[in-house]
């Protein structure tokens, strides 16, 4: 099935009219990664240094969305402030993650959250969520709150489409991998004991630098991505409202749990648009044994 069939008959109207554009936005940004890894003279409102790929992509789906009329703004991770649309839905996006694995051809990814409150909120709010990867396949996942469906990008005719390869994705009984970022001598003792114990078990280190990248291996294999607490950034580097809480929407409605190590990250209310909290994405077990062990009762 393509994806606009697909839309039709199982997003809302303002939902499906956002997810295809982006789709096709995707692909724009596809084609232009390899003409825009240079590094610009500019930072990102973290502090980052941007590249091309950044800003190019930021613009690229910034127009797609606002074109549709159904966004009321737009906020990203590369802007400092929000642009308003005429619709109703709240976006915010990372337009381009994991950019600093550009020049090394890693997997690259984008994530958007669609919220029905201003921005910035907590993912409460959230009524539906999209990422998208950048590696051997250009792939698009998404959730609408009725669980979790991915679709590939393969040719048709003289262009890419997307078609729908998977549908109610769930995480995997038996979690196998765990990727966790920062630099190791920076997490607190409490990180370095829990991954620690992850090793015990015998679980496999996957770590690709991109969020989007660890975290599909997690959603495949079953386990855990951090980009926990460390004595350098207590409140992680992952933000929120572009971030973690459109991948915990997506993680949550394939059977998993994400938490900010003390709570569900779903109920972290960023106070500005690029808040960070540290982030424990995955298998529900696993992530509820990290907060009892965090919290001292595990
Ligand atoms: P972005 O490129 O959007 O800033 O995201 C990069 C993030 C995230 O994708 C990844 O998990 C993390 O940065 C990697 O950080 P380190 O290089 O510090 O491990
Ligand atoms: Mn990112
Ligand atoms: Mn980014």
């Amino acid at each position: 099935m393509k994806l606009d069939e697909f839309l039709r008959l199982n997003a809302p109207e303002d939902l499906a009219a956002l997810t295809s554009s982006i789709a096709t936005a995707s692909l724009t940004v596809w084609e232009n990664i390899p003409r825009k890894s240079g590094v610009l003279e500019a930072v990102n409102p973290s502090g980052e240094v941007q590249k091309a790929i950044d800003v190019f992509s930021n613009d690229e789906f910034a127009e797609a969305i606002l074109s549709t009329g159904a966004a009321g703004e737009v906020a990203s991770e590369e802007m400092s402030d929000a642009m308003k649309g005429k619709g109703k839905i709240g976006v915010a996006m990372d337009p381009l993650d994991g950019s600093s694995n550009v020049e090394t051809n890693n997997p690259l990814g984008s994530i958007f959250g669609f919220y029905n409150k201003p921005l910035p909120c907590s993912g409460r709010s959230l009524v539906g969520a999209v990422y998208v990867t950048y590696g051997n396949m250009i792939t698009l996942t998404l959730t609408y709150g009725k669980g979790v469906h991915r679709f590939a990008a393969v040719k048709d005719g003289p262009t890419l489409g997307f078609e729908l390869t998977g549908i109610d994705l769930k995480l995997p009984e038996k979690p196998e991998v765990y990727g966790v970022g920062g630099a190791k001598k920076d997490w607190t003792p409490r990180v370095r004991r829990f991954v620690d114990s992850l090793e015990e078990r015998g679980m496999r280190i996957r770590y690709c630098g991109t969020f989007v990248g660890d975290y599909n291996q997690v959603l495949a294999r079953g386990g855990i991505f951090s980009y926990p607490e460390t004595t350098v950034k207590p409140r992680g580097k992952l933000r929120v409202l572009f971030e973690t809480a459109p991948m915990a929407f997506i993680n949550e409605q394939a059977g998993g749990y994400a938490s900010s190590g003390g709570g569900s990250i779903l109920d972290v209310e960023p106070d500005s648009l690029s808040a960070t909290s540290p982030v424990y994405i995955g298998s529900a077990g696993l992530v509820r044994e990290l907060e009892s062990v965090f919290s001292g009762t595990g």
